[in-house]
């Protein structure tokens, strides 16, 4: 791992243990047991994300590397020069070179995420690649961004959120995510984000249910990340990965499905569970290009380009903030 360089500076607003008991302990009291899908991302989980996006039947990241080759001249005239780029989600910042590279002159990198330990080492990496780049990395939840650390008074600035991460959300979830986003970068600023399009159940059953069962054991790591930090008696081999097309909600349901009665102990509580009876941890919306630039339009953006390959299977909007 690259050593931090000089241009990087780092903001901490990581959420702790005590806010991920609290969540834990409200979401498996819930009739409908949940857990939120941002605790996947300790450094185990997010280097099996990684390897989720490797997978050769997950289609979304390959497809939009591709978008974002091909088309980065297109996205770099659009965007313009000297803009400050935020990325919601940042992970191992695979992506954001492409970006980068095309761009004309860009002032600022602004990386967002929630694991710090995967935030400070590929901040680090991305300013010893840009000598001429600021780059201040801030781990946070990137819902909870009202302002940037630094004021960049009259730069254009620009949220990049790409993996179809928003799909991660409800619809009314997303349509706030997008109007702070909105306000964050300000009228005439942009965002560029990736969606997933609606296709055949078929082809996005096998994305999240790949053969090496990498997207389970990325499910199963919230528990085990619960017996590591939150002393919870979890027993993983009484739990399966349970991920399906729910065509009527346009979503892909992922769940973390109880094999037994059994009941699990956290702190002074205790959480019961019937065989068969789930965890709810993970919702991915697909959306058609409308239906995306109708949200995208009731948070006050302005969606003024769409990229998608030629299957179909996936796209890239740009939007202005108005
Ligand atoms: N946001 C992407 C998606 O919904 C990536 C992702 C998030 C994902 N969590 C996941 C992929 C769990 C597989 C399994 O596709």
């Amino acid at each position: 791992m690259t050593p931090l360089s000089a241009p990087l500076a780092f903001h901490d607003f990581q959420p702790d243990a005590d806010d991920f008991f609290q969540d834990a302990a409200h979401g498996l009291s819930k009739p409908q047991k949940e857990l939120p899908a941002k605790y996947f991302y300790d450094e185990r989980g997010s280097r099996l994300f990684d390897e989720i996006c490797d997978a050769p039947e997950y289609y979304p990241t390959r497809t939009e590397i591709r978008l974002l080759q091909d088309y980065a001249p297109d996205i770099a005239a659009i965007i313009g020069a000297r803009c400050v780029l935020i990325e919601y989600g940042s992970g191992s910042s695979r992506k954001v070179p492409l970006l980068l590279r095309a761009l004309r002159e860009p002032l600022a990198y602004v990386p967002v995420d929630i694991c710090r330990e995967y935030l400070l080492a590929s901040s680090a990496t991305i300013a010893a690649a840009h000598p001429h780049l600021a780059v201040t990395a801030v781990c946070a939840d990137y819902t909870r961004l009202t302002h940037l650390p630094r004021a960049y008074p009259c730069a254009r600035k620009v949220v990049f959120f790409p993996g179809s991460t928003i799909g991660n959300y409800t619809p009314m979830e997303a349509i706030r995510l997008l109007r702070n986003a909105a306000r964050l970068v300000g009228e005439g600023g942009g965002m560029l984000i990736g969606v997933d399009l609606k296709k055949s159940p078929a082809l996005l059953h096998a994305a999240y249910n790949d053969a090496r069962g990498v997207t389970a054991r990325f499910n199963l790591n919230m528990l085990a990340r619960m017996n590591r930090e939150l002393q919870t008696d979890f027993d993983l081999n009484n739990f399966a990965h349970h991920a399906y097309y729910h065509a009527a909600r346009g979503r892909i349901e992922m769940h973390l499905c109880s094999l037994c009665t059994q009941t699990v102990r956290m702190a002074a509580h205790g959480f019961h569970f019937r065989a068969g009876e789930t965890i709810h941890t993970e919702n991915s919306y697909k959306y058609t290009v409308e239906e995306f630039q109708m949200m995208a339009e009731a948070a006050d953006f302005k969606p003024m380009r769409v990229w998608t390959d030629a299957r179909r299977l996936f796209s890239l909007h740009y939007l202005e903030a108005c």
